[in-house]
């Protein structure tokens, strides 16, 4: 049986002691899941992803990661340690003025020592398209330069969650495909995966999308029963993927088609009508 590695037990968080960010947050995620977080601006996403990795603690209730409370002083370091976190701003997380510096702090601080560091740091950088970058400035990257580095520096602590809050919103187009691919292989080789995104095309690929609303899950579940649901999708300031809108719209034209949510889906679905006309 999959174990839970995070979960969040009727947890109650406010920045203020006011204002309950969430106040009832129910949610488990299984090891070996690939879980795509989707929510408008100020939904709760952000501030649940730093639970995960014990940056903050709820006020009320309790986060477990890898089935440690997060309160529990004694598990912070472990749980940092294998709960690798990119966070959405690229200038908040880089802490060395050299990229491979940069990439290496983190298996470093774990003990990681050369040469095994040093293939950490190469194959990280290799894996983020940032090759012939090592010995470059890192306050002279651009935003996606930076949010790349930041990319390579979890993927360099190898962890056993890794915990991406939109962190392709700064890459050009192949940099999220890349990313994705990236996040696939190591989603395939074990490794738990958590992606914050705006990107539908992300959330389509992932096991199970999980949208918080108000911070409470409003909806959850595999991407193909998920991001159909076009009019609560539209409700909650969501995009809606092309591929459903082009198959709601075919349907309202009498057109046979299945509600895809992939542009690979349609394509197939089309080419199914085309040849059994
Ligand atoms: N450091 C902070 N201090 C006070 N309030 C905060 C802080 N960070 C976030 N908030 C508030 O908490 C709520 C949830 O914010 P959070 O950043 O978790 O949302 P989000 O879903 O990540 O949004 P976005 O899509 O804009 O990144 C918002 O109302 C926000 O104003
Ligand atoms: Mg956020």
């Amino acid at each position: 049986m999959r174990e839970t590695f995070v979960s969040f037990e009727e947890a109650a968080f406010s920045y203020d002691g006011e204002h309950f960010v969430f106040e009832e947050l129910d949610l488990a995620i299984e090891q070996g899941s690939f879980t795509c977080i989707l929510g408008g601006n100020g939904s709760g996403k952000s501030t649940l992803a730093k639970h995960v990795n014990a940056l903050l603690l709820p006020d009320r209730g309790t986060v477990y990661t890898f089935g440690r409370d997060t309160r529990d002083e004694e598990s912070t370091y472990y749980i940092r340690s294998n709960a690798g976190m990119v966070f959405q701003s690229p200038d908040d997380q880089l802490v060395a003025s050299i990229v491979e510096d940069d990439i290496a702090f983190g298996p470093e601080n774990l003990g990681i020592e050369n040469p095994e560091l040093a293939q950490r740091v190469k194959s990280a950088l290799e894996e983020v398209g940032l090759q012939g970058f090592e010995k470059h400035e890192t306050t002279a990257l651009s935003g996606g330069q930076k949010q790349r580095v930041a990319i390579a520096g979890a993927l360099a602590m190898d962890p056993a969650i890794l915990i991406l809050d939109e962190a392709s919103s700064m890459l050009d187009p192949r940099g999220r495909a890349g990313l994705m691919r990236v996040c696939r292989e190591l989603h395939e080789a074990g490794m738990t995966i958590i992606m914050i995104t705006h990107f539908m095309e992300e959330a389509a690929h992932a096991d199970r999308v999980v949208v918080l609303d108000k911070g409470r899950v409003c909806l959850d579940g595999a991407p193909s029963e998920v991001l159909a649901q076009a009019s609560e999708l539209t409700r909650l300031n969501l995009d809606v993927p092309f591929a459903c809108q082009l198959s709601i719209q075919l349907q309202k034209l009498g057109v046979p088609v299945a509600t895809c949510i992939t542009e690979e889906e349609i394509k197939e679905e089309l080419c199914r009508l085309h040849s059994s006309r």
